[in-house]
């Protein structure tokens, strides 16, 4: 799991000659390039499919960088990243004039998060002590466009293997979804992505509940994309009380079911992939892309997903089951 010496020479190599390097956060794998390097950078969206206006994140070793590439960073900004980096929170900032198009997808802010998995770390400092202090690696998370983010290497390889030429392998990653966005750029702080460091986290440095923006106009964000993070195969989320009644009629059509659940253990009759994940929104997100992911392997006709629980607590993992199921089975 710990990747060698030889392995972040080799990583630093391959970014320093502008190629792709699969690399472990504590959220998801990302797919990195030099984020100064456009060339290098144009690589993760043709490896991806991604779409060019699709703005990428910027990782970086610690704070000190942040000036080299985000300029007006407000107070607040900087309260943030005191409080929770190195982790699970990415902020948009205005950009320096110099930023390339290609990582911003051409818009006038720019994505940046010190990230909290050891290995990333290690990585971004070695390359800033080759590439200059403040140098960064962009990286989106390392699956083809739309699909489940992957949180092993072994998911990586699975989505990008042939198109990337080394994966640093960190391990499973530990929050299991992708970093909480708050966009600083525009007066009062509003998170464009919901995740691990939840409102109660962020109103205890802001003073105030934080807005969550809802409108789905251009995206800024591709996880703000009504579909994204999908399995191929169909799914439903089922309410809980419903969810027998629900099987029992799937059966009765003679489809195959696969079940993610958190409330009711495996049911006799019901002998297909029968998934219980933790009833816990952190352990939940830990586990949520792998089982998908499981499933989609499963050779079954639908997914279905008992709905989560309606409190603020589980709202991370409720959105990206919600844009997984409008995403599914289009593969
Ligand atoms: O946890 C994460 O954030 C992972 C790991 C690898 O760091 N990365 C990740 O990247 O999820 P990606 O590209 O899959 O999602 C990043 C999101 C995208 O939806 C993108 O649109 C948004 O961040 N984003 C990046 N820069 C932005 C900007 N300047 N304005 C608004 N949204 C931005
Ligand atoms: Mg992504």
């Amino acid at each position: 799991m710990t990747p060698s010496d030889a392995d972040y020479a080799r990583a630093i190599e391959l970014l320093r000659a502008g190629e792709l390097v699969a690399i472990p956060t504590e959220t998801v794998y990302g797919l990195g390039a030099d984020a100064a390097n456009p060339a290098a950078v144009a690589k993760i969206f043709a490896a991806k499919g991604r779409p060019a206006d699709h703005p990428l994140i910027v990782h970086l070793a610690g704070h000190d960088a942040v000036d080299h590439w985000a300029e007006q960073v407000p107070a607040v900004a900087w309260e943030l990243m005191e409080t929770f980096w190195p982790g699970p929170l990415t902020l948009i900032l205005k950009k320096q004039a110099w930023v390339p198009d290609a990582v911003t997808g051409g818009q006038d802010t720019v994505g940046l998060r010190v990230p909290g998995h050891p290995v990333a770390l290690k990585l971004l400092r070695r390359f800033a002590a080759v590439a200059g202090e403040h140098a960064g690696i962009a990286a989106p998370s390392a699956n083809r466009f739309g699909r489940i983010s992957p949180t092993t290497a072994a998911h990586v390889q699975e989505e990008l293997g042939d198109q990337v030429p080394l994966i640093l392998d960190g391990g499973a990653c530990k929050v299991g979804i992708e970093s909480t966005i708050v966009d600083c750029s525009r007066g009062q702080p509003v998170v464009l992505r919901p995740g691990h460091i939840g409102p109660t986290h962020l109103e205890a440095v802001l003073g105030l509940v934080p807005l969550f923006e809802t409108a789905t106009g251009a995206p800024r964000v591709s996880g703000s994309l009504e579909a994204h993070y999908a399995p191929q195969t169909p799914m439903r989320l089922v309410g809980s009380e419903r969810l027998l009644d629900f099987l029992n009629a799937q059966r009765h059509k003679g489809g195959r079911c696969g079940v993610i659940c958190h409330s009711q253990p495996p049911q006799a009759g019901f002998p297909h992939c029968w998934r219980m994940l933790p009833a816990d929104p952190v352990c939940y997100a830990h586990e949520l892309y792998a089982a998908l992911r499981e499933m989609d392997h499963a050779g079954v006709d639908l997914i279905a997903v008992e709905a989560l629980p309606a409190e603020q607590v589980w709202a991370a993992v409720a959105d990206r089951l919600r844009r997984a199921a409008a995403g599914a089975g289009q593969g």
